[in-house]
């Protein structure tokens, strides 16, 4: 990837020549050049460990070997459709650093919505000082009830995780962010273990698989090919089975008087995924759209 008349010469290529070549080399493979653009500055800030305006600042020097060769390794596995945070083996959600890899959802900026809708939920309820007690089905990396927990200090939470590879994730990102002692991670299929649960809880939340079957199959190839279907695809043809389950087997886990549910959803899922929580008896539901106005959770009271 380093510059053809630099290598000849055995010199080394600048900060801005490499990068031209990265982007150059993810916009021949179809990617978008501000995705591409955002790829590289995200791949060079992790091989240099250098913030994005000190790269600015070195613009013109060159790069040191060690770092031209490991964005190299990262732009191979790029080469061949791997998503750059499994390349790199880290993604950040808000605002913290999240291990992630083969096997595990990687966190999407939308999810934000619903962590940031639980966090409202809790000041507006119990208060950030007062206990509260939480249950995630579906825990991935962790990225929801981890943010949370580290933002409210008397949050305590339960989590159900069926993929081995995906609860190893979220135990080293609970261990990492030193919140592992109010984490219980029970790796197993929510639907057997939800009834046996004891304690109470004050929230119920889900980012579950919800994308029908149908439109799985023209996800991007970054997608479709490296991150697990179990967390993408959402059961039956309109992709909304996890919702029809959730909502008939919440009743049965004890619960607070008020206990608020939420649940992430799918572009254009929001009135149907609404229907199925109002029929199961659920009230006050409100819908809250994601920065693009796009319906993205579903919140309901018991
Ligand atoms: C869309 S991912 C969400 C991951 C994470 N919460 C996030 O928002 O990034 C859904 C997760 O649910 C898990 N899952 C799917 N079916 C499950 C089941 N029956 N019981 C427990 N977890 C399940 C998947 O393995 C996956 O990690």
């Amino acid at each position: 990837m380093a510059d053809q008349n630099a290598a000849a010469n055995n010199e080394l290529s600048t900060c801005a020549e490499v990068r031209r070549s990265f982007i150059e080399a993810l916009c021949a493979l179809g990617i978008e050049a501000s995705e591409a653009r955002r790829e590289a500055e995200i791949a060079l800030m992790h091989v240099t460990s250098s913030a994005a305006h000190e790269l600015l600042l070195r613009a013109d020097q060159p790069l040191a070997e060690a770092h031209a060769q490991a964005l190299t390794e990262i732009l191979n596995q790029r080469l061949v459709r791997k998503p750059l945070q499994y390349a790199l083996g880290e993604t950040y959600f808000m605002g913290f650093k999240f291990a992630v890899g083969p096997g595990v959802l990687i966190p999407r900026p939308d999810t934000e919505v619903i962590v940031e809708a639980i966090l409202a939920e809790i000041k507006a309820t119990a208060g950030l000082q007062q206990r509260c007690n939480l249950l995630e089905v579906g825990a991935g990396t962790g990225a929801i009830v981890i943010s949370l927990l580290m933002l409210c200090p008397n949050l305590t939470a339960t989590v159900f995780e069926i993929s081995p590879q995906a609860a190893h994730f979220c135990r080293i990102n609970a261990l990492c962010h030193g919140v592992y002692e109010r984490l219980n991670i029970i790796e197993e299929d929510y639907m057997t273990g939800l009834p046996q649960l004891s304690g109470h809880f004050d929230l119920f939340c889900s980012n579950p698989p919800y994308i029908p079957v149908e439109l799985a199959r023209e996800l991007a190839p970054e997608i479709l090919l490296y991150e697990p279907a179990l967390a993408l695809v959402g059961q039956g043809a309109d992709g909304l089975g996890f919702y029809r389950n959730f909502a008939q087997i919440l009743p049965s886990v004890p619960a607070t008087a008020q206990a608020t549910m939420l649940v992430e959803l799918g572009q254009g899922q929001g009135a149907d995924v609404s229907a199925i929580f109002e029929q199961a008896g659920w009230r006050d539901l409100r819908l809250l759209p994601d920065l693009s106005g796009i319906e993205r959770v579903l919140s309901a009271r018991k």
